[in-house]
């Protein structure tokens, strides 16, 4: 009945484990992990409760932590809670009223802390609490009316505190609801029934043990109901004295542990002999580590126990025998249940068990036995027979005779190394039969010819080479066949033949290659869910197809793992390996040196739920290897040095709620990925390389702000980068520095605006002549757009531009030259502009209606018109149409560094013919004769223009 309570206060923390298969909603808490309204705040270094607790939780695990108080407001904000675990902390005060508001509450465990006193309002408000923990604590004192309200209150734990008098767990006995009170290792003198005063109806289970009891009286009916008494190792110094008035005191009692008891043996048989009357219902009994090594006198007891009518369940364990004899138990023809278990028994006669008629479960587990004794044969009711744990090195054919009802055999843990076909052949209602921990080399058809009902069969760590076709043919019933750290390297083709039952094989740590894993291995086992051949020497060294993959008739398997313990690894896992899993739903392939997976791998396990690949050397996978697997809800994808997880964007997993990436090189996940797993509700991203800056920041508000997922321990994650960050947290990174607010907007914008006056006064005083330049630029590139479209025709053999102070030389020698003595119409602008016209289309048409533009570059020229619009228009014109338009008349000569600042210029002189008018005293007929060639040349490129040659550079 203890197990009973344990295992429900187990099954409620166990929820808190139960994160593998669909984690419903979840928050995001600093310390504790919340799945499926469980919280898990187990072993945070945590000093106080943490105050982020949502209000409705099944249950809150916060053991293991520093917390030493326990506050009125730290439960306050919580309505509805089933469990709480606040156990091994160091609890020695708990505040009036802390848990008042906790009405549902069922279950409370405070064991392992450091309380002394139950004081009167502690519990104050748990109407509904059934099960409360408060073992090993320092608790000497619990106040009268401390559990007065907690009618609901079945079951409390008080062991190992320090409790000196009974009447001190008063309080608790007359609970009405009450039936298991555990005051065990205390420090108990006396049992004395008056200290309970009115005592118990309803109790059912007490543990006294280990408490120096001195006496042990009951002189009231006080607990007319208990069944359950444990007062092992009670008493001091061999002398617990017995005192109970009426034997109808303890009719009820069904079990009785009375083992370690500080007595004589005198005592012990008055003691037991008040059981042999009518009243009686004692039917288990354990007697165990009385005498030490002392079979004499328990052979005593055990005559005397076994006398007991009603008696079923007898233990006599722990050192105190070594031999059995016929006489030992010769009275004990009703037990059922006989428990010599933990003993040191090398010998039994063959006739130990004869007067037991009825015995149905031996135990003789961890004893000294070298054989199956001749002891357990022939007995035809026995269901259980348990010998594991001694030094059996031999099996026998007839060490199972006549043992045809027999259902479960243990034989773990001894030293069996071969097996023949006889020794199980009587054995035929056998289901179960465990032959782990041995040292069994071949089988030898020990399984060929029986056992036709066997449903179970354990072989796991013995030293089996190689399975032939013929070992398990028989075992038609077998549904679990167990292999697993034995030194299999061969399987023959139809090693499990006729298993056609078979749902579970597990073959890992064995020395199986690639070679042995063959369909023909596994062809019949079409009933087969569980398949296991992890840390195997399976390799592979491509991903290409088999020509024969080795599951394609595992129609029916859901699990199949294949992961690895050794860092060797399968290396890769061909193309086609899962052919045939249609029902796989989880596959578990971690550790396996794998750096590519195959587009197709996962083809062909459309159920596919549960996928771990962690722990391999992947650097990247593709959206392509999810595509056939949408229904996959859980990833492992762990340790897999993964720098992106991009390649979840387009896998399509919509139904993925839980993500294990730890251990990666991650430095922040991103919107669009996040948001093409909307089912997720639990990710853990524990060591991984985080950036905390600020292009993160969307990633950092998601943990703390999302509603739907749980990033696990997202509180202790550290950043990575930038170096500066390196060490510090995740979430503390400060995020307001990432928005700028207005008064730093202003500031910023003011400063850049003074600044930039600053540079454009520097950049006009020293790069003036560009600018001009440059928009003077672009204002003929708006002209000469709208100019192509209106192509006038020629009026103009040439126009040309100079500037005024040159005006003398062009009226006085170009003018006359070239219209008087050769007879070319040019355009002037102070003589043939338009007036009234606007100036810029003056230019224009001026340049557009000449076939040439002559430019007169003088030093002033270049100062004050070689920016004008004139010459922009005209190099235009000269681009535009790829005419060679422009004609270069230099005045004067001009230095290199001079023409510096006008690029055009310098180009145009790389590119283009110029002219030089003389120097003075030299003779211009030269200069008159070419310029008269440039304006005769039409349309001609840079190639073919005649001034090329003859002309002398600056
Ligand atoms: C009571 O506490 C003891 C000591 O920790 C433990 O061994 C035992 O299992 C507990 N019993 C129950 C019923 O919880
Ligand atoms: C708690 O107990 C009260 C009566 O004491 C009952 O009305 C209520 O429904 C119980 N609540 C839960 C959650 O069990
Ligand atoms: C218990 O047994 C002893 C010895 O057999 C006997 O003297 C005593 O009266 C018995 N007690 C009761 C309550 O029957
Ligand atoms: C088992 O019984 C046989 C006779 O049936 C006997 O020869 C043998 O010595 C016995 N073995 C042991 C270990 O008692
Ligand atoms: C098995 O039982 C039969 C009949 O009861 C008996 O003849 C035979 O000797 C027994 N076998 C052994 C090995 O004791």
């Amino acid at each position: 009945m203890g197990s009973g309570t344990s295992s429900a206060m187990f099954l409620c923390f166990l929820h808190f484990f139960w994160i593998i298969v669909n984690p419903a909603r979840a928050y995001s808490m600093k310390h504790c992990i919340s799945i499926k309204m469980n919280l898990n705040c187990r072993q945070r270094n945590l000093q106080t409760i943490p105050s982020d607790i949502p209000p409705v939780i099944k249950s809150l695990d916060v053991s293991m932590n520093n917390i030493s108080k326990i506050k009125k407001s730290d439960f306050k904000n919580i309505s509805v809670i089933n469990c709480m675990n606040l156990s091994s902390n160091t609890i020695s005060n708990v505040e009036d009223g802390a848990f008042l508001h906790l009405v549902a509450l069922h279950g409370l465990d405070l064991g392992h802390n450091k309380l002394t006193t139950i004081s009167e309002h502690m519990f104050q408000g748990l109407a509904n609490m059934t099960r409360l923990q408060l073992h090993n604590n320092l608790i000497s004192f619990i106040a009268c009316s401390s559990f007065q309200n907690l009618s609901g209150l079945q079951i409390v734990n008080l062991t190992n505190n320090k409790l000196h008098h009974l009447s001190n767990v008063q309080p608790l006995v007359h609970l009405p609801n009450l039936r298991e009170l555990y005051i065990s290792n205390n420090n108990l003198h006396y049992f004395e029934s008056r200290e309970l005063s009115n005592g118990s109806i309803g109790l059912k289970v007490l543990d006294v043990s280990t408490n120096p009891l001195e006496r042990f009286s009951i002189t009231a009916n006080v607990l007319p109901n208990l069944q359950n008494l444990n007062l092992s190792y009670c008493g001091q110094n061999g002398s617990m004295e017995w005192d109970v008035a009426d034997t109808v005191f303890l009719s009820k009692i069904s079990t009785l542990d009375l083992s370690g008891v500080q007595m004589s043996v005198d005592n012990m048989s008055m003691v037991l002999q008040n059981f042999t009357n009518t009243h009686s219902s004692l039917a288990s009994l354990a007697l165990s580590n009385l005498w030490r090594k002392s079979t004499e006198k328990v052979g005593i007891i055990a005559n005397i126990a076994c006398h007991i009518p009603t008696l079923s369940v007898l233990r006599l364990g722990n050192d105190c025998i070594s031999v059995v004899s016929e006489k030992l138990l010769q009275s004990c023809s009703r037990t059922k249940k006989l428990d010599l278990s933990d003993n040191i028994i090398s010998d039994l006669s063959e006739s130990s068990f004869r007067s037991l008629k009825g015995l149905k479960y031996i135990r003789l587990d961890n004893n000294s036995l070298s054989s199956v004794p001749n002891a357990t044969r022939n007995l035809s009711t026995l269901k259980i027979l348990d010998l594991s744990l001694n030094s059996i090195d031999n099996l026998n054919c007839l060490d199972f005779a006549n043992l045809t009802g027999l259902l479960k055999l243990f034989l773990y843990s001894n030293k069996i190394q071969k097996l023949d076909s006889c020794v199980f052949q009587d054995l035929k209602s056998l289901k179960m039969l465990s032959l782990g921990g041995n040292s069994i080399l071949t089988l030898n058809g020990a399984f060929t010819n029986c056992l036709q009902n066997l449903e179970s069969l354990d072989l796991r760590q013995n030293k089996l080479s190689s399975i032939k076709q013929e070992d398990f043919k028989q075992l038609k019933s077998l549904k679990s066949l167990i292999l697993f750290d034995n030194q299999i390297s061969h399987m023959d083709n139809g090693a499990f033949d006729g298993l056609f039952n078979l749902e579970t094989l597990k073959l890992s740590s064995n020395k199986i290659n690639a070679k042995a894993v063959k369909d023909t291995v596994f062809r019949e086992l079409s009933h087969l869910r569980y398949l296991s051949i992890s840390s195997n020497r399976i390799e592979y060294e491509h991903d290409s197809e088999l020509r024969l993959p080795p599951f394609v008739n595992l129609s029916s398997l859901r699990y199949l793992a294949i992961f690895s313990q050794n860092p060797q690894g399968m290396f890769n896992i061909p193309s086609n390996f899962l052919e045939g899993l249609q029902s796989l739903e989880t596959i578990r392939a971690g550790n396996l040196n794998i750096k590519l997976l195959h587009p197709n791998t996962f083809r062909y396990t459309p159920e596919l739920k549960y996928l771990d690949i962690s722990d391999n050397k992947f650097t990247s996978l593709t959206a392509e290897l999810f595509h056939p697997i949408p229904k996959l809800m859980v990833i492992y994808l762990s340790k897999c040095q993964l720098e992106s997880l991009d390649f979840l964007i387009n896998a399509n997993l919509f139904q993925v709620n839980y993500l294990q990436i730890s251990y990666n090189q991650l430095t922040a996940l991103n919107e669009t990925l996040l948001n093409s797993l909307p089912s997720l509700t639990y990710m853990d991203m524990r060591n991984n390389s985080f950036s905390c800056n600020c292009s993160n920041l969307w990633f950092m508000r998601w943990i703390t702000n999302n509603s739907q997922t749980q990033v696990v321990d997202a509180h202790q994650y550290l950043c990575k980068y930038p170096f500066s960050q390196k060490g510090t947290l995740l979430l503390d990174f400060d995020t307001h520095s990432c928005s700028v607010d207005t008064g730093l907007f202003y500031f910023i914008s003011t400063t850049s605006l003074v600044l930039l006056t600053l540079l454009g006064s520097l950049i006009y005083r020293l790069l003036r002549w560009q600018l001009i330049y440059s928009y003077h630029l672009f204002l003929a590139y708006l002209y000469d757009n709208k100019q192509k479209n209106r192509r006038a025709a020629y009026q103009y053999d040439a126009f040309v531009s100079y500037n005024t102070h040159d005006e003398p030389w062009v009226l006085r020698d170009l003018l006359p030259e070239l219209e008087v003595r050769q007879g070319w119409r040019l355009c002037l602008h102070h003589r043939d502009f338009q007036p009234g016209k606007p100036i810029m289309e003056n230019i224009t048409d001026a340049i557009y209606g000449s076939h040439k533009t002559i430019c007169v570059i003088s030093r002033h020229y270049l100062e004050s018109e070689w920016c004008s619009r004139e010459i922009q228009v005209a190099s235009f014109r000269l681009f535009d149409e790829q005419k060679d338009v422009l004609i270069l008349v230099f005045l004067e000569e001009i230095p290199d560094q001079q023409l510096s600042p006008y690029h055009r210029m310098r180009r145009l002189l790389k590119k283009r013919t110029y002219l030089s008018w003389p120097r003075a005293g030299e003779h211009t007929g030269v200069f008159w004769q070419k310029l008269q060639l440039a304006l005769e040349t039409r349309n001609s490129s840079d190639e073919e223009n005649p001034l090329l040659t003859g002309v002398e550079r600056l």
